[in-house]
């Protein structure tokens, strides 16, 4: 299989993990690191032996590379995908997908016009658990969803100041409500507050899907310990999935009594199955499980919750963007 010559810009916490995946995938050909940070590109040197860069727009002329992850603060994601694209190099942009619709539809378009692959970074996805409860619902094993409870909560301690709660933790509920249950909510009602950061620091919402489906989202970063919990509430029986424990649970009631089944399971790591899908994708020109459409559902859905939390109505959501 030839190679797919890769890098990745912006090389923080997250970014890193990007490195080491594509370091260890047989599909990739790790090529460089981008930073603003010197002290940080130094030790990617150390690591991966990789050049360095402080500009993308010169590393993509040197390195040739045919594919890139933008792991950079939101506020400048919009900056650099459409810098990638229009040197056609294909994209993986980490969620939240950009700082605004208009943005994100500007990306949307510049991948499609040029016919290159842009994948976001809505890692759930590709999360064994997640998958394994899309497949139990698709076989009606706990019969018609009713209700999806989220929960996800955690310390931040850094403080990420371009971006709240809403964005960086809800999102990742928000898109598993769309892939979960194939459908779009049609309606939002959300609170948020804020303690200790500089934007909220916590939420929660209620998002209504069509055919009487409602989900909850609760979402931190003030909890001393991290919360990862899903479950879905059927006409016969719920599904418990602790992302945290990583425990996969079915609960029935019959006329035996109560049962527990513990689906057989094999745990992959979540970011590897992501970015070989994206190398996958640009083999073989297939849009991605999670695409820039995807991307810009989420964030508009995330908007909408903070639109509902600043003017305490419940906002309808219509999906009426230009033609895409
Ligand atoms: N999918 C997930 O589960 C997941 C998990 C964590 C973070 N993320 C996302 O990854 C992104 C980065 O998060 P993080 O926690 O790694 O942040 P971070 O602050 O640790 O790292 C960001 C890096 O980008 C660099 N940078 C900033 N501007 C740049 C520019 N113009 N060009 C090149 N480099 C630049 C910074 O110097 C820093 O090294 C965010 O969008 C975040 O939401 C996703």
């Amino acid at each position: 299989m030839d190679k797919i010559k890769v890098a990745v810009a912006g090389v923080g916490n997250w970014g890193m993990n990007h490195l080491r995946v594509y370091s260890e995938l047989r599909e990739a050909d790790l090529m460089a690191a981008v930073d603003l940070d010197n002290e940080k590109l130094k030790r990617v040197k150390r690591e991966y032996g990789v050049e360095t860069y402080r500009d993308v727009d010169k590393m993509i002329k040197k390195e040739k590379v045919e594919a890139i992850s933008v792991v950079t603060p939101t506020k400048t994601h919009a900056e650099l995908a459409l810098k990638v694209l229009r040197r056609n190099v294909n994209v993986l942009i980490e969620k939240p997908f950009a700082t605004s619709i208009k943005e994100a539809l500007e990306i949307v378009k510049e991948a499609k016009k040029r016919n290159l692959t842009l994948a976001v970074g809505h890692i759930m996805r590709y999360n064994s658990g997640v998958v394994k409860v899309k497949e139990l619902l698709k076989q009606g094993v706990v019969g018609k969803p009713l209700v999806l409870s989220f929960k996800r909560l955690g310390m931040m301690f850094t403080r990420v100041s371009d971006i709240g709660v809403v964005k960086d933790l809800a999102i990742h509920d928000i898109d598993l409500i769309r892939f979960l249950l194939n459908k779009d909510p049609i309606e939002v009602f959300a609170y948020t507050g804020r303690v200790k950061h500089v934007n909220e620091d916590y939420s929660t919402a209620l998002l209504k899907v069509n055919g009487n489906i409602s989900c909850f989202l609760e979402n931190n970063w003030l909890s001393p310990s991290k919360v990862r919990e899903l479950i879905v509430t059927g006409e016969e029986g719920i599904i418990h999935f602790d992302d945290a424990w990583k425990q996969l649970k079915i609960e029935k009631y019959s006329s035996e009594g109560r049962r527990e089944i513990y689906p057989n399971l094999k745990w992959n790591e979540p970011l590897k199955e992501e970015l070989k899908h994206f190398l996958r994708c640009i083999r073989e020109k297939m849009e991605p499980k999670a695409s820039g459409k995807d991307g810009l559902i989420a964030l508009y859905i995330a908007e909408k919750m903070l639109e509902s939390a600043k003017t305490g109505k419940v906002i309808k959501l219509n999906y009426r963007f230009p033609k895409l």
